[in-house]
């Protein structure tokens, strides 16, 4: 597995954008990286599902971008055509369906709520589409982005940050406002098994999320275990959800919905409850974790 060892910062600056990265593996070095990003300046598209209307980097750019900068790693993928390579690239970069109804059903929760004191983490957000709705279309008063890669999140997770980012209207020529982005996301890349260690090392219970989302990370069985704890060690005690998107079962890797229920019953302080299901096309799943106390 890799280790983790990047935590990347969303700093903005005169209407720039600096990334921090902080490498975890050694505590002296900070590498700073400086990427200006002007929302007119990424190419997107607008999607649209209902009344949600978000803005979404074009993934041909992208993918166009990182097979010439990107790293060995990204490029091997691009090159291969794969959406998978385990341990390597985990298929960040494109918007998998369970996304788009992870963001439906925020939509449907989100309606009118106050949550202006709602701290919100993404895990395994590629895309980030259900974070990016709820920084930019809720109250929420953080929203987190958590990556297997790095370049998935200076890439896609935060130009699509960026292109919504809540100023008064959603026009591209609108200028983001970077004090109030910079205090209400961070961006962590790496291994789930490190995440909390580098998130919230002391555990303090006000820097735990009141909702954790994760769409389409539960395809391979062997990793549910290190995901469905840091779901857990990430919730806010007792009130926190988890909201897990994913398709019933995946062909040709193994994970499924059921095994990942029966993984969640197994732990006596955990319930769970399937809020949305689809079987239009592919069969899809949300289902709701919190602690069985609440
Ligand atoms: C299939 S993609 C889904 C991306 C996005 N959530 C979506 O639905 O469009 C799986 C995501 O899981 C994350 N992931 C997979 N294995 C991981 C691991 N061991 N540690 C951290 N993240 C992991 C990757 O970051 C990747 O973006």
């Amino acid at each position: 597995m890799k280790p983790y060892s990047i935590a990347a910062e969303l700093l903005l600056q005169d209407m720039t954008i600096t990334v921090s990265f902080l490498m975890m593996h050694n505590s002296s070095c900070l590498l700073e990286l400086t990427q200006p990003i002007r929302k007119n300046e990424i190419p997107c598209e607008l999607l649209t599902l209902g009344e949600i209307n978000l803005y979404k980097k074009v993934l041909e750019n992208t993918t166009y971008e990182l097979a010439t900068t990107g790293s060995q790693d990204i490029k091997t993928a691009l090159s291969n055509n794969t959406d998978l390579i385990p341990g390597v690239y985990e298929g960040g970069l494109k918007t998998w369906e369970c996304s788009l109804d992870l963001l439906m059903l925020l939509a449907q929760m989100s309606k009118g709520v106050d949550m202006s004191s709602t701290r919100v983490l993404e895990l395994g957000c590629g895309s980030g589409l259900p974070g990016v709705y709820m920084i930019s279309c809720t109250s929420a008063s953080r929203v987190d982005f958590q990556d297997y890669n790095e370049e998935v999140l200076t890439h896609v997770t935060i130009p699509n940050v960026v292109l919504n980012a809540p100023v008064s209207g959603k026009s591209l020529n609108e200028e983001v406002h970077p004090s109030a982005l910079a205090q209400r996301s961070s961006f962590y890349s790496g291994d789930w098994s490190g995440f909390v260690q580098l998130n919230n090392p002391n555990k303090a219970p006000e820097l735990k999320y009141d909702i954790v989302l994760t769409s389409e990370t539960i395809y391979e069985p062997s990793l549910n275990k290190v995901l469905l704890a840091t779901i857990k060690d990430s919730m806010a005690y007792p009130r926190g959800v988890a909201l897990v998107a994913a398709k019933s079962y995946y062909f040709g890797v193994g994970g499924s919905m059921t095994a990942f229920q029966s993984l969640v019953a197994s732990d006596p302080e955990l319930k769970s409850e399937t809020v949305y299901q689809s079987s239009e096309g592919v069969n899809r799943e949300i289902l709701q974790i919190s602690f069985a106390s609440a």
